[in-house]
């Protein structure tokens, strides 16, 4: 059997979910990471470069006869390290920069969803910031003001008052998420519970896989500043997304591929729909190039399925032909986070208790922000800081076991949610 080595680029949960998913295949050989962290740098050596160049990572990948780059986070894609890689001939996974264009621009994916005929939030998208403001004036309400571009999942402001929204608008314009906020979208607000739906798609082909919910608010009850995500569970679900708005969400995934391609963009890798559970059905907030983080800390440990070859398969157009089955299991990922996530906090704090957690049944703990020192003890290094993750029959075993897990590791500063998926109970 030929072995494929690959170079994973990205350092958070969801990385670490996708290195260990990875090297559970029989054909994976060597394994290579960018920037990586402290769980990562136990099963890959890091190549050093920079993940965010489409030059270096195609040509240390070429040079390292790596047969598969995956790319974990969103601004490699939008940089093109995609195109990059496939010009070199190896397989990539992850969309060419045209196609990750439904992330890096929100004006861009709105108009792709008015073409496509997919129910999302009305809008208005603006370059000049005195029309912008006198069109949130005219509105006199709630309404949702974006930055186009990426801003690293700051660059979003939900607006329940005229001021609120004027603030928003002076942060894109005024330069606070950089060239992100030179265009600005003016969305409608939409209300209910969200859902998130990944998908892999080939360009052509498009398997949706399982549900999932995050928690985007720092604090219990929903409460507190949006955070990247501070616990998921999956599935999600029938009396929070029925059978009939699944449906739904599964056709808005492949009216977009599929209108991409008419468009002549062939869009491989995963496509992250976030929808919003509305009264008139689901809508859709937002899509991502790429897989979620924490939802694929929940998605993949349920899959049952080669990633390997699932991933070599978008590369090369046939999905069609590869197996991904499912457990009827449930999973939770709860993050422990360091005090003051999402504003400024400490790092460097000791860790104890992984080996612990991890032995209990059913329990992964995946790494985000941590990193080895030189004696080899594990620190902390970033907000989000683990993803104590449990699978098990029943969704209230799996909740009580990711919990459970919870109170066996400690570092100074430890904060996490208590009422990860309440709502599904
Ligand atoms: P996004 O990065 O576009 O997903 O936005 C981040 C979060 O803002 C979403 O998960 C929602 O909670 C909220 N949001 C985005 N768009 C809307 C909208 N049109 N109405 C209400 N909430 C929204
Ligand atoms: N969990 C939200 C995201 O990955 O964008």
């Amino acid at each position: 059997m030929d072995k494929v080595d690959i170079l994973l680029l990205g350092a958070g949960g969801r990385e670490h979910a996708l290195l260990m998913k990875l090297a559970e295949s029989p054909r994976a050989g060597k394994l290579y990471v960018t920037p990586g962290n402290g769980g990562m740098l136990q099963l890959a050596d890091v190549a050093p470069i920079s993940q965010d160049s489409p030059t270096e990572v195609a040509d240390w990948a070429a040079s390292h006869g790596i047969g598969l780059v995956v790319v974990g986070p969103e601004a490699p894609l939008v940089e093109g390290v995609a195109d990059a890689v496939r010009a070199k001939g190896i397989a990539c996974f992850g969309p060419n920069a045209d196609a990750a264009r439904m992330e890096g621009s929100k004006e861009f994916a709105k108009l792709v969803m008015a073409r496509a005929g997919v129910p999302t939030a009305a809008y208005r998208s603006f370059t000049d910031r005195a029309e912008c403001e006198a069109y949130v004036r005219e509105l006199d309400g709630p309404c949702v003001v974006k930055a186009d571009g990426l801003a690293a999942g700051k660059g979003v402001i939900v607006a329940q008052t005229t001021e609120e929204a004027l603030a928003g608008v002076e942060q894109c314009f005024g330069g606070a998420f950089g060239d992100a906020g030179s265009t600005v979208v003016v969305e409608e607000m939409l209300d209910g519970p969200e859902c998130s739906l990944l998908a892999l798609t080939d360009g052509t082909t498009v398997v949706p896989l399982a549900t999932s919910q995050d928690h985007k608010r720092a604090y219990d009850g929903d409460r507190g500043p949006n955070t990247g995500g501070m616990g998921v569970y999956s599935p999600v679900p029938e009396h929070l997304v029925s059978a009939k708005d699944l449906s739904t969400m599964v056709d808005v995934m492949n009216r977009v591929v599929a209108q991409l391609r008419t468009e002549g963009i062939t869009y491989s890798g995963c496509l992250y729909g976030g929808f919003m559970l509305t009264e008139d059905g689901p809508k859709v907030l937002e899509f991502n190039a790429r897989f979620g983080d924490p939802e694929t800390q929940v998605v993949l440990p349920r899959m049952h399925a080669d990633l390997l070859e699932v991933f070599l398969a978008c590369d090369a157009g046939t999905l069609e032909d590869t197996p991904i089955e499912w457990g009827d299991d449930w999973a939770v990922s709860v993050v422990l986070a360091s005090a003051g996530y999402p504003g400024s906090y400490e790092s460097g704090k000791c860790i104890t208790g992984i080996d612990e957690a991890s032995a209990q049944d059913g329990v992964t703990v995946y790494h985000a922000g941590t990193k080895l020192d030189s004696d080899g003890n594990l620190l902390t290094a970033g907000g989000r800081v683990l993803d104590v993750t449990a699978v098990a029959p029943t969704f209230a075993e799996a909740r009580e076991r990711a919990y459970a897990a919870c109170d066996l590791i400690d570092f100074d500063g430890k904060q996490f949610r208590t009422d990860i998926g309440a709502r599904a109970l």
